[in-house]
């Protein structure tokens, strides 16, 4: 995962500098007195695996504390600027991260309510000349004192030069410097398309000091992400259920392209199908009065299985109706082959 951070002077420095610090061992659990923080630190904590993220929340905790109190002692205080850049693919936790950074900034004191307002180019973007500023004003007034999260940022210049999409994009800026103490703009999207979208707007990328990359997560971090899944909800996955997973999972790797596997996403797409599926196999075998607590908790490798095929049978509906375009590799055959759906 790439990370950059630079909150001092508005440019981000790159991730091959930040590189080079000698053995700087993260932390990421706060000394605070404050138990909001330390419960916001403890959820982020319990996201499997994105350990730049949660030493990012530590570095801006830290900094921001720090100038607060210089602030108090009437030092110098920097002015500490949180507008970030999020860019991975579907499912790699972005949204989440962002709801868990707004709820941190509002528990520090940074942002007074901490609400997430997400955000597409259809809430921005008008379809006659003065709609779009009023428009993006409404949705900037409603995120204040909270975080703005816009997905597929990209969006916004893809129409062309007659395009109202620039006309959002220099409401955002304004907005960004008239609410610089009460409100955070988070841009997310697809790594490539924002790079693209940074470079043919070069004054944006200095406005946003935090830069983190998601990378997609391993089979390994799915699996577990699965787990915990299934703990939340009160369900227990046997060990062959598990590896049932994780031969879905595999499967899915090989035969889709990274950018639509859909990473954590695809993974509760799964676990919820699969608890429909244990519901109906336990309805269909057993009577109520038969029905212990033990059988209400397990899933089993059959309810996996009939999962990803249901799942593979609605995927294949949204194909034929032209609403997804990719297919995974012999789904055609779906009765020989299962995989997981994407959406
Ligand atoms: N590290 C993680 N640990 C546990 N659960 C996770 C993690 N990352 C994501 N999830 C779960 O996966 C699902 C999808 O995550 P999320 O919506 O944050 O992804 P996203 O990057 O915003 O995707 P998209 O680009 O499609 O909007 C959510 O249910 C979330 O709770
Ligand atoms: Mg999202």
């Amino acid at each position: 995962m790439q990370l950059r951070f630079d909150m001092r002077d508005h440019t981000a420095v790159s991730a091959s500098s930040a590189s080079v610090t000698p053995a700087y061992k993260p932390k990421t659990e706060p000394p605070t007195e404050r138990d909001g923080v330390r419960q916001t630190f403890a959820e982020i904590n319990r996201l499997i695996g994105l350990d730049e993220v949660k030493t990012l929340f530590y570095e801006v905790y830290a900094y921001t504390t720090v100038q607060q109190r210089r602030k108090r002692e009437q030092l110098k205080a920097e002015p500490t600027v949180l507008h970030a850049i999020f860019s991975g693919n579907p499912g790699s936790g972005k949204t989440t991260v962002a709801r868990l950074m707004a709820k941190l900034y509002r528990e520090m004191g940074v942002l007074s309510k901490g609400h997430l307002v997400e955000v597409e180019r259809a809430d921005l973007v008008g379809e006659f000349i003065g709609h779009t500023a009023q428009r993006t004003r409404e949705q900037i007034r409603k995120s204040l004192g909270g975080v703005m999260f816009l997905d597929e940022a990209y969006s916004l210049t893809r129409g062309g030069e007659k395009d109202f999409g620039r006309e959002a994009i220099d409401a955002l800026v304004k907005g960004m410097e008239d609410h610089k103490n009460d409100f955070v703009l988070v841009l997310a999207g697809y790594r490539r398309e924002m790079q693209e979208f940074l470079e043919s707007n070069p004054g944006l990328r200095s406005r946003f000091p935090l830069h983190v990359d998601f990378a997609d997560y391993s089979t390994e971090e799915l699996l577990q992400i699965a787990d915990c899944m299934y703990q939340e909800r009160q369900y227990q996955p046997s060990e062959a259920a598990m590896r049932e997973l994780e031969r879905c999972l595999l499967h899915a790797k090989a035969s889709l392209p990274a950018a639509v596997r859909g990473n954590a996403r695809s993974v509760r797409n799964l676990v919820e199908a699969s608890l429909r599926m244990q519901a109906v196999r336990l309805t269909e075998s057993v009577t109520a009065a038969m029905q212990n607590k033990e059988m209400l908790c397990r899933i089993e490798a059959v309810d996996i299985c009939s999962a990803a095929r249901r799942l593979a049978q609605k995927r294949q509906e949204k194909c034929a109706a032209g609403e997804i375009i990719y297919m995974n590799h012999g789904e055609d055959k779906i009765t020989e082959e299962i995989s997981i759906a994407y959406d």
